[in-house]
């Protein structure tokens, strides 16, 4: 009788539990994944800003982080790059937060450019000009819409912003930050097409040098994904407890990252991964699997598009692996 009680309460727990009983061994996972593309060197370091040139193109690193705070790391994961547009994807949180939700439609856009995310073509084809939130016109207009009492409180809020997410204090790379300061002309002309088109809503320098600024900010893959794990567990940092954004702008935030985070390639990444997910030009991809996970990579080679090659495979990889599709 006692066998048949235990035997029934074992049934009982792996049928009310079935993912503990099958759980993945996610350091095992990266570790794998690591390994399996520690030779790819497909891509080139992107030259634009030319501090990133410099960047030692092997560094690789992997990082889950899971959406009840457990992190799983492999690879160079004390390296700092910067965060450059995966910055643009969390500052949208800060700017959602305090302009509310219909400000980013209205006055930025939600749509895919199709285009590269520096593309001045894209500012002239379409109405809205800066047309989502993640492209260089769109983020650059989100800095501008937020509003501060100065330049310097403005800057303090796009920070601690980022570091509620990342769950830690985060510093400015000051050499890539002086740079792409001192090349950001095309980034420049961006700002002013948008004043142009009353689609800038601060002063040109101002908005340009404090995007420029969120860009240079250092991170490792951890710090990545944990960020990601935050988007993952409804917008409550799940290392820290905090609360980074309000729950119900999540699914929209990860809407215009399933859109729009890989620029041009958006549609490919979707199609093959089917993760909201956003990339930067220092090598640094997140993606959210809703619920469980950040996945981060990190490797400075990027393809045409300006996404790191192996952040790409290694993150499609792992949510192979994990059937974290979305779309099943
Ligand atoms: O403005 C730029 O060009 C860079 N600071 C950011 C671009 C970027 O990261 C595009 N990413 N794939």
């Amino acid at each position: 009788m006692k066998k048949l009680k235990i035997f029934v309460i074992l049934v009982a727990y792996i049928i009310c539990f079935p993912v503990q009983a099958a759980e993945i061994d996610l350091q095992k996972l990266v570790n794998e994944v690591h390994a399996q593309f520690a030779n790819e060197n497909r891509g080139k370091n992107p030259d634009y800003i030319p501090a990133l040139a410099k960047v030692d193109p092997k560094l690789f690193a992997v990082s889950i982080v899971t959406a009840d705070g457990k992190s799983y790391s492999a690879g160079d994961i004390k390296h700092e790059f910067s965060i450059q547009s995966v910055g643009k994807a969390f500052n949208l949180s800060a700017v959602m937060q305090q302009q509310g939700e219909d400000a980013i439609v209205e006055k930025i856009g939600v749509n895919a450019t199709g285009l590269p995310f520096s593309s001045i073509m894209a500012i002239e084809l379409n109405e809205e000009r800066s047309v989502n939130p993640l492209v260089n016109a769109g983020a650059i207009a989100q800095v501008s819409l937020l509003e501060a009492k100065n330049a310097k409180e403005k800057w303090q809020m796009i920070e601690t912003n980022l570091e509620t997410f990342a769950g830690r204090d985060l510093t400015v790379m000051q050499d890539i930050y002086k740079s792409e300061t001192d090349t950001n002309v095309k980034n420049q002309a961006i700002a002013r097409l948008l004043a142009n088109y009353g689609r800038l809503y601060a002063d040109v320098e101002e908005s340009v040098d404090l995007y420029t600024r969120m860009c240079s900010v250092g991170v490792n893959t951890h710090d990545l994904a944990v960020m990601g794990a935050t988007y993952a567990n409804r917008g409550i940092n799940p290392v820290t407890g905090k609360k980074a954004v309000a729950a119900k702008h999540v699914p929209q935030i990860l809407a215009v990252m399933a859109t729009a985070g890989l620029y041009d390639d958006s549609g490919l990444w979707l199609y093959k991964v089917g993760l909201p997910a956003k990339s930067g030009v220092g090598g640094g991809i997140v993606a959210v699997v809703p619920g469980k996970y950040g996945i981060a990579a990190f490797s400075p080679p990027v393809d045409a598009a300006g996404n790191s090659v192996r952040a790409q495979l290694a993150i499609e990889e792992i949510a192979k692996r994990l059937n974290a599709n979305i779309f099943q």
